[in-house]
């Protein structure tokens, strides 16, 4: 398993616990240089995340420090020329990256990938001639990732989910096995959910009547397991090996530490706990918890 630093953060007002807004265009700065330092070598960004792609690609030219790179088709306009639009998005974010390939292109929407066939031969076309390397889609939900599996006929390489210790839909069905055995990467994000899983009470209530109640086992069980709940989350995604990449959105140089230090530790003799910790508490977490576009704040 890689870590990947994800960079809506960088580049945006992202995240339902973000006070202090985005971080300014230094700390982005040394954001991105401790990420490198200590061995993150791929970031994960979209034409979709305000100036990301901007500040990556200026850091990667100032300090000849270069990340292997996710970025994302943003969705399309149907009544323009579609191969015109997928050109234009690739160059454009070739441009803004300052490089001459991009190592994972995910499209950003679903539909895009299921209603229309031509996209995936566009970018086959691009990959053909060396402008992307990977081709991926990035999902919410566990029908989608099983439509792809019954229909990519080997086009995509990779796919980006949300994956954490509260949504258990993942682990149900095999539906990770089945997507290592049909050869296809997988990318987590919203390990924390945004954030959510560091909120207080009050912000925790908003969102749905059940959520503090589930914050509060997580505290209780880390800490009767020496660890905090950033550290708790992280483990729990590195107890599943068909996992390839697992993303995390850092706004402060602390964050990136204190994940990267998580990342390294090792916890495995605590893997068979935590997992059975997660099928006991939240087998059944209400999507309007575990999906962010419902959430009513
Ligand atoms: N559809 C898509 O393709 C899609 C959608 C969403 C995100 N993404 C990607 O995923 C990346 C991560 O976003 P996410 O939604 O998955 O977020 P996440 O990684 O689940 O949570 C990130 C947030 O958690 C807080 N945090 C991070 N490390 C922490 C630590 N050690 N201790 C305490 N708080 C910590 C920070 O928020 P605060 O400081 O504000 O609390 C941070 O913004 C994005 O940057 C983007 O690259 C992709």
């Amino acid at each position: 398993m890689e870590l990947v630093l994800g960079t809506a953060q960088l580049g945006m007002n992202y995240g339902v616990n973000n006070i202090s807004g985005k971080p300014s265009f230094s700390e982005g700065f040394n954001i991105l240089k401790k990420a490198f330092e200590n061995g993150v070598n791929m970031v994960d960004t979209a034409l979709a995340y305000g100036n990301s792609e901007l500040i990556i690609g200026e850091f990667m030219s100032r300090t000849n420090r270069y990340f292997k790179i996710a970025t994302k088709l943003p969705k399309l306009k149907y009544c323009e020329n579609l191969k015109d639009q997928v050109e234009a998005y690739i160059e454009k974010s070739l441009n803004n990256l300052r490089v001459k390939k991009i190592d994972y292109y995910f499209l950003h929407s679903f539909e895009d990938y299921k209603n229309n066939i031509e996209i995936i031969k566009i970018l086959k076309q691009n990959q053909e001639n060396g402008k992307v390397q990977k081709i991926g889609v990035s999902i919410y939900d566990t029908y989608e990732l099983d439509y792809i599996l019954n229909n990519s006929e080997g086009f995509i390489d990779i796919v980006q989910i949300p994956f954490n210790i509260f949504d258990l839909r993942w682990i149900k069905d095999s539906i990770l096995e089945r997507t290592k055995e049909k050869g296809i990467e997988v990318f987590v994000r919203s390990i924390y959910l945004q954030g959510l899983l560091f909120l207080k009470k009050d912000a925790l209530d908003k969102i749905h009547p059940k959520t503090y109640q589930y914050v509060s086992k997580l505290l209780e069980f880390a800490e009767e397991n020496n660890m905090d709940i950033s550290n708790l989350a992280m483990q729990y995604i590195k107890s599943h090996t068909e996992i390839n990449y697992v993303l995390v959105g850092c706004e402060t140089e602390e964050q990136i530490d204190q994940n990267i230090r998580n990342f390294y530790s090792d916890y495995t003799d605590k893997y068979k706990l935590i997992k059975e910790f997660a099928m006991k508490n939240y087998t059944d977490v209400e999507k309007e918890i575990i999906d962010p576009r419902l959430w009513k704040c």
